[in-house]
């Protein structure tokens, strides 16, 4: 079974209230129904969380090791400012896949940077739930064809 960490990092959990006008009307738990429902249609086992601490993601991070095969990362307002989360990725050697619902790229000047991005292998953004699931799908089209060159 292929097994996927899928992190929120800061305010995600005020998904629906937030800049509705930037991030859409969905709550946090329903995008999370809705990456779960695609997850058992991949054949995917995913464990979700969110966090407003960039230590507690940092850590998180760093405790999947053993266990993830991939991670899709929205770190949020961290993505413009995190070393910390920028190393533990790159530390722990796992495909990570950065997402966001808005295009930062039409954004403010400081969201058109994201130092967590260099330590990616790819990034999807701009297409609010459908780039979790479109993360999603990558994640495992990268984890078949890494498996198919280690056998
Ligand atoms: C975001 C974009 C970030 O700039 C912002 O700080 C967020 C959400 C997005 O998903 O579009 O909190 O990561």
């Amino acid at each position: 079974m292929i097994h996927i960490l899928i992190i929120h990092g800061p305010n995600i959990d005020l998904l629906g209230m937030r800049e509705r006008n930037i991030y859409g009307k969905m709550s946090l738990s329903r995008l999370n129904q809705l990456i779960r429902e695609r997850a058992k249609n991949l054949g995917v086992e995913v464990k979700i969380s969110q966090s407003n601490r960039e230590g507690d993601i940092v850590s998180l991070i760093g405790k999947t090791k053993n266990w993830a095969d991939a991670i899709i990362i929205n770190p949020a307002a961290y993505s413009h400012t995190s070393v910390a989360i920028r190393d533990a990725i790159l530390a722990v050697n796992i495909p990570t896949i950065e997402v966001h619902l808005s295009n930062i790229y039409q954004r403010e000047a400081f969201r058109q940077k994201s130092l967590t991005a260099g330590a990616c292998v790819g990034l999807i953004l701009g297409f609010g739930l459908q780039s979790y699931l479109l993360a999603l799908e990558a994640a495992v089209n990268i984890i078949k064809e890494k498996s198919k060159k280690c056998s």
